[in-house]
């Protein structure tokens, strides 16, 4: 009997491609994590979605990621590596260890609606963090600076032929952005292969702040390449 996938990992196979096209270069990511974090020996990686980055890393060093989805793990399991590891898990009960750096890319922890659960979440990643390290969020929409939606077309070629993907964002409805992907193969009149929609709530740049309280953290701000804002939080 085949396993029902996510909407989510039942496009997966095509996010390589898809993220290069809008300039989001998985090993340029990695690189730039690598330096701006200091060169860390162990990574985890909160939400790791289909583990491109983890995957790119420049260094063979302890990485591991994990995600709540099964079939995105499953997924990124596939890119085998020295030192390379893919778990189920949640961002309220990360995997057990210690790492110098604990990373959340692509705004995931905006994927947690509800302020307390993403506070608790926080926290929950905080606790693996060694003394001494990083904990790097990629922040995604923020009321104060979002502009108006609206809808994305990226184009891409893979072996099978033309991908086009729309990426469409819904109105704000109760402090939730509705972000809708419809995927084409051959044109944007060709009929829609894979839909998926994603919630996510758009989170001031103040709460992110206060969830690192000094003296424990302190907060700098970077940017992920071809991506969002980098809130870089280190532990004393
Ligand atoms: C936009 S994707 C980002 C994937 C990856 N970090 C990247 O940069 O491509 C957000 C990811 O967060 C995961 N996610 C959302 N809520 C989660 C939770 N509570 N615990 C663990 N993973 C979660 C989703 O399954 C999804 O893979």
């Amino acid at each position: 009997m085949s396993k029902q996938l996510s909407a989510h990992a039942a496009w997966a196979e095509l996010s390589d491609g898809l993220y290069l096209a809008k300039g989001r270069c998985p090993a340029t990511i990695a690189k730039h994590l690598d330096q701006c974090l200091g060169k860390p020996v162990q990574v985890l990686d909160a939400g790791c979605g289909t583990g491109a980055v983890l995957a790119a890393w420049p260094r063979e060093i302890d990485r591991t990621g994990f995600d709540r989805d099964s079939g995105l793990v499953e997924h990124a399991a596939q890119r085998t590596q020295p030192g390379l590891r893919f778990v189920v898990g949640t961002f309220a009960e990360p995997p057990a260890g210690s790492f110098q750096s604990v990373l959340a890319l692509f705004a995931a922890l905006q994927y947690v609606l509800d302020d307390e659960a993403r506070r608790q979440a926080v926290l929950a990643l905080q606790s693996r963090v060694t003394r001494g390290g990083t904990m790097a969020i990629e922040l995604g929409p923020d009321p104060d600076t979002m502009h108006p939606p609206v809808a994305i077309w990226t184009r891409w070629r893979t072996a099978e032929g033309q991908w086009w993907m729309r990426r469409a964002m819904a109105t704000l409805k109760d402090q939730t952005l509705a972000i809708k992907f419809e995927f084409h193969r051959g044109g944007p009149a060709s009929p829609v292969v894979h839909c998926d929609t994603h919630l996510i709530r758009p989170v001031r740049r103040d709460w992110w702040i206060a969830q690192f309280p000094p003296p424990l953290w302190t907060v700098r701000f970077d940017h992920i390449p071809g991506g969002g804002p980098l809130l870089i939080a280190s532990r004393a």
